[in-house]
């Protein structure tokens, strides 16, 4: 669904340049749930308005649902927008009409698509199972249920790809878990691909993967030793999840095998205000040390860290 190479996103404002994306690699496969995290400013909402055709990368490649995002025409990206994408925000105002009923609010962009309209819009506010609170005003809904009519609408037009950025940033835990629950059914029963921003790392450990962002870039990558199934059927059993170690932690090598190394590690090998580090391969293994140490005092605790 998304191939992105090399992507990259720089925002010139006045005299000044903001490098938002500094050469992005990613791939997601149609049907994947996934979710990109990373701390604000590290180009999250960037990626997603470059995979959501909201603005154009400045170079690399990125081609999303078999189109290519940088030489798409003007044209063609109006109507990607319009078919191939859905987009759910954090803030629902965005999306939403307070004084309408949750079924209005779900009608008014068929509407203006000139779809048949009552039908269809039951039928969304079914899929995020608000049926029963169909005939409410959008201030008489919870915040989570708030967010469940913005997915039935980025539904409407039956997308490929649903982009999720922070949706449940304003949203207490409960809530944020039956939105991330509706993601995973949609995701299983209607195969969608949902790409899900957040910058909560618990939220993220519900998917199958989960890649980390920093500065522009991706760092590592998570996955899932059990698929979320298998673990659904554990609890089921009554088999304890052990949620602390869920996820399998990757460090990501780019094409030219360059690693980005947590800058924790490296001060805790002693590498602070020097940019070299010592590279030697010992016993199958990649060894980083810092240039200052003497070759004994390796102590094998931390060089597994930095290996
Ligand atoms: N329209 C813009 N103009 C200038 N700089 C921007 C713009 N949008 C984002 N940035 C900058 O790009 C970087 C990444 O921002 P963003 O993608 O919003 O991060 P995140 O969503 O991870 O918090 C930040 O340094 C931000 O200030
Ligand atoms: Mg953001």
């Amino acid at each position: 669904m998304i191939q992105c190479e090399g992507l990259v996103k720089i925002y010139k404002a006045a005299d000044l340049e903001v490098f938002a994306l500094q050469g992005l690699d990613m791939n997601v496969e149609a049907g994947e749930l996934m979710a990109i995290i990373g701390n604000s400013g590290s180009g999250k909402s960037t990626l997603l308005n470059m995979l959501g055709g909201l603005d154009r990368p400045t170079a690399g490649s990125l081609t999303v649902n078999g189109k290519n995002m940088l030489k798409m025409s003007e044209r063609d990206l109006v109507s990607y927008k319009r078919e191939s994408v859905g987009f759910v925000w954090q803030n629902n105002a965005r999306n939403l009409i307070p004084y309408l009923t949750a079924l209005e609010n779900v009608e008014l962009p068929i509407l203006l698509q000139g779809r048949r309209k009552r039908m269809r819009a039951l039928e969304l506010l079914e899929a995020v199972g608000l049926t029963h609170r169909k005939n409410n005003k959008l201030h008489q809904l919870s915040g989570g249920e708030q967010q469940r009519v913005a997915i039935a609408i980025a539904l409407a037009n039956e997308p490929k790809l649903l982009l999720a950025d922070e949706p449940t940033g304003s949203l207490d835990s409960r809530m944020a878990d039956q939105v991330l629950d509706l993601f995973r059914e949609l995701n299983r029963t209607i195969g969608i691909t949902i790409v899900i921003v957040t910058h909560d790392p618990l939220l993220a450990k519900k998917v199958d993967r989960v890649v980390a962002i920093r500065d522009g870039k991706i760092s590592s990558e998570m996955l899932r030793r059990k698929s979320y199934a298998e673990e659904l059927e554990e609890l089921e059993r009554g088999i304890a999840a052990e949620e602390e170690d869920s996820h399998v932690e990757y460090a990501i090598l780019d094409k030219a095998g360059r690693l980005q190394v947590p800058a924790a590690y490296l001060e805790s090998i002693g590498v602070k205000d020097s940019n070299k580090v010592k590279l030697e391969l010992a016993d199958g293994k990649i060894l980083l040390t810092s240039p200052g140490a003497p070759k004994k005092s390796v102590d094998p605790d931390n060089s597994e860290e930095a290996s």
